[in-house]
């Protein structure tokens, strides 16, 4: 692994999740009694990792963002009622719409969460 660009993703990670809009996720229960939060700094490293491993050559900042706001939807989908399936079809969207009016994202950014 590139010391360098790992050393850049680890500051970029951190840097990122210290903004106040990601703190709600801190509180929002995802799947297999994790929290969002920590469910989506493990996406961020996960596609950190791959990306390395298979060589991509990403935009790091835009990565740590699409990781950290994919699951941005903001309700307990079991607590809401919703079904698996309608969950699935349903949350990129929403996530999306939800992040949008926190945080300016590019066509990257927004295809990471709408494409997962
Ligand atoms: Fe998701
Ligand atoms: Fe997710």
């Amino acid at each position: 692994m590139n010391e360098d660009r790992y050393a850049q993703f680890r500051a970029c990670l951190n840097d990122f999740c210290r903004r106040p809009e990601l703190m709600v996720l801190r509180t929002n229960p995802q799947h297999r009694g994790n929290i969002t939060y920590q469910h989506s700094r493990n996406v961020a490293i996960y596609a950190f990792y791959l990306a390395e491993r298979w060589h991509w050559r990403v935009d790091i900042p835009s990565l740590v963002r699409g990781a950290m706001l994919h699951d941005f939807y903001l309700y307990d989908a079991r607590a809401a009622g919703h079904g698996g399936l309608k969950h699935a079809m349903q949350h990129p969207r929403l996530a999306l719409r939800q992040a949008q009016p926190h945080f300016v994202l590019n066509p990257v950014e927004r295809n990471i969460s709408l494409s997962h």
